[in-house]
């Protein structure tokens, strides 16, 4: 049986690999893309996942378009890791198909209430989209069958936590609000950090390997994933992670990672630690995910994209 999907996302570099995966992947039923601000303008992220979807042979899978910017906050893009297109130094042809005229947080309600129990959503960017989604209909976020989100970090000893400021990770400092709605409600909610996106490195070494699979879809992602370790390490980290399609992973092979409940909250101040999550006591609010088999995420991304 097919998992029914929607992809929310910003692509991004990370999020246009994750979108592959899903593409390249028959247990997976893309029943739409959502977009939202974040990495790029919400103009460019939309753009990107239609061209995204015509590269791929796909331009039946419907893209709409969601939040411009966040519920409060003011917008915050990363250009200096997506570089000003959103897919690094790789420039895709245009395509044809239009996006839809319904915006992304109502394609959402009608599919959730298409399909209740059923849906699952990955988001692979702030979580604007979801937020708007479960405002105009209190609940809807519940009724999904499960979110997974790419978002976060928790503090593992390790001596870095954020990678947009030092406490916070980007999707969640780009709207903190929304993830504070995501988590209120009551949704299957399955976390993706930093913390456990950073035990996925991207390195030379296995872009290569991706890019002797030869195919057009490995060339491209080895082509911005390229593209990704460049801008990083003229920022002087030398290694990258595949954060986003960890989040794909997961739909696809739940056992290739370690999962727990916990209660995660998110530091809304406006000070210098907005956007931070921290673990919490009290009722579970995700299933977070703590462990990768980092070898298995790549032979998955391989055979997928191969
Ligand atoms: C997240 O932020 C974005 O830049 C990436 O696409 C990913 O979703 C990592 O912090
Ligand atoms: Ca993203």
């Amino acid at each position: 049986m097919s998992t029914l999907l929607i992809h929310d996302c910003d692509p991004g570099i990370d999020d246009a690999v994750a979108l592959l995966l899903a593409l390249g992947s028959p247990e997976l039923e893309l029943k739409a893309v959502t977009t939202t601000h974040g990495n790029v303008s919400l103009r460019r992220t939309t753009r990107n996942a239609l061209d995204l979807l015509a590269f791929a042979g796909r331009p039946d899978v419907p893209v709409h378009a969601g939040a411009a910017a966040p519920l409060v906050r003011a917008p915050v893009y990363a250009p200096e890791i997506h570089g000003q297109g959103g897919l690094g130094t790789v420039t895709l042809p245009e395509a044809g198909q239009p996006v839809q005229a319904e915006h992304a947080a109502l394609a959402l309600i009608r599919l959730a209430q298409a399909h209740p129990g059923q849906l699952s959503v990955c988001a692979t960017g702030p979580l604007s989209n979801l937020a708007l989604a479960e405002r105009l209909q209190p609940g809807v976020l519940a009724s999904l069958k499960e979110i997974v989100v790419m978002g976060g970090s928790l503090d593992t000893g390790a001596p870095k936590l954020g990678n947009v400021t030092p406490h916070a990770e980007f999707n969640t400092y780009a709207d903190p609000h929304a993830l504070r709605v995501v988590l209120e409600s009551g949704a299957d909610v399955v976390l993706f950090g930093l913390n456990l996106t950073r035990q996925v490195r991207v390195t030379r070494e296995r872009i290569a390997a991706l890019s002797a699979l030869g195919t057009p879809a490995a060339q491209l992602c080895a082509g911005m994933l390229n593209g990704y370790l460049d801008m990083i390490e003229v920022r002087d980290q030398k290694v990258g992670a595949l954060h986003d399609p960890c989040t794909v992973a997961y739909l696809l092979r739940p056992e290739l990672f370690e999962v727990r409940s916990a209660r995660i909250e998110v530091h809304l101040n406006e000070d210098e630690q907005l956007g931070m999550t921290v673990l919490a006591q009290g009722e579970p609010n995700v299933r977070l995910a703590v462990s990768a088999d980092e070898d298995g995420v790549y032979a998955l991304l391989s055979r997928r994209l191969g």
